[in-house]
């Protein structure tokens, strides 16, 4: 059900699209002096088609990831390429979508906003409109393209933004926390809409989340990261490694294969046990726990469940 994968054993048949080599990100400390590692050694493939998340504790580097990956963020070192070429800066083959939903253009409409993205990538004039009204039915908002961002609920701004992100035609979709800020109801609607969208689209995409349920519904592959200096106490977020650490630094505490057939529920067989490992992975302490409802739910399911076969580099366990 979940396989720990050596991140350098390579997917059978897949196509690379993203390899991160050694990815080292380092910021000045804000209290002068030193410098905060934050990632440290991330070697990792994305391929074409995959859906991975991103999980960890809060401030473990997982935004800090994505925006290397967007090239929002320089490497202090180590290099990032996208079909070969190095990652230099921003580009409308990695389009990201954020989890405030505030993201939008407030002065254009529904339409006006993914026109703009259309016309930011070169698209012609006379091909905008059909674009965006095709993209913003897919997701199902055609009867709100007049509406400016004030008028639409927090699922619908989303919505938008998906559609305004995939209007570009990107290799790759990079996902911060997208539904943190929905409620539970139109959280699990937009997840099955993305699903679709995924498998529609067979575009490939990268999902940062703090839900563990959220990552094993939908992704292929699930990589973990640990923060490089612990929380200090229960509720605080863990932070990034001074130069005066003595830790080993490597970010990247698994990635696990998910085989679970699709689609997944919570209550099928095999769910429980991949969340467990997750948990235990992530760490008890903090708010890298999924809801306290889900967490029930997967505990009394799993217990009636066999262990699923965990295969660590190959070896089972
Ligand atoms: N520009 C910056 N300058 C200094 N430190 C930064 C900067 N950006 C991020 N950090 C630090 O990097 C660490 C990781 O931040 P990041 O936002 O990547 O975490 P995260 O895993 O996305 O957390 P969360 O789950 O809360 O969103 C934090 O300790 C943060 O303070
Ligand atoms: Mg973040």
């Amino acid at each position: 059900m979940a396989v720990f994968l050596n991140h350098h054993q390579r997917r059978e048949g897949a196509e690379p699209l993203l390899a991160v080599n050694s990815l080292y990100k380092r910021f000045p400390s804000p209290r002068g002096g030193g410098e905060l590692t934050v990632l440290a050694g991330v070697e990792l493939t994305v391929y074409r088609g995959e859906f991975l998340s991103i999980i960890g504790r809060s401030g473990c580097g997982k935004t800090t990831l994505l925006r290397c990956i967007a090239g929002f963020e320089k490497p202090s070192r180590g290099s990032l390429l996208i079909e070969g070429r190095e990652i230099t800066g921003p580009g409308i083959d990695r389009m990201m979508v954020f989890q405030e939903t505030d993201q939008l253009f407030l002065w254009l409409t529904v339409l006006g906003n993914v026109e703009f993205a259309l016309q930011a990538a070169g698209v012609p004039r006379r091909e905008r409109r059909a674009r965006a009204v095709h993209y913003l039915e897919m997701v199902g908002l055609e009867r709100f393209l007049e509406y400016y961002p004030h008028q639409l609920s927090g699922g619908m701004k989303q919505r938008v933004a998906i559609a305004r992100a995939l209007s570009v035609a990107p290799r790759m979709l990079l996902m911060d926390e997208p539904f943190a800020a929905l409620d539970a109801m139109t959280r699990n609607v937009l997840q099955q809409e993305l699903l679709r969208l995924w498998q529609e689209t067979k575009i490939t995409i990268i999902f940062v989340t703090h839900n563990i349920q959220e990552a094993i519904i939908q992704s292929d592959r699930i990589l973990v990261l640990r923060p490089l200096l612990p929380a200090n106490g229960a509720n605080t977020p863990c932070g990034a490694a001074d130069n005066g650490s003595q830790r080993p630094l490597s970010s990247i505490a698994a990635l696990i294969e998910n085989t679970l057939p699709r689609p997944r529920r919570p209550d099928m067989p095999g769910f429980g046990a991949i969340w467990r490992q997750l948990n235990l992975l992530i760490g008890h302490d903090g708010e890298a726990r999924t809801e306290p409802e889900d967490e029930a739910e997967a505990v009394a399911e799993s217990a009636a469940e066999p262990a699923g076969a965990i295969v660590l580099d190959g070896k089972a366990t």
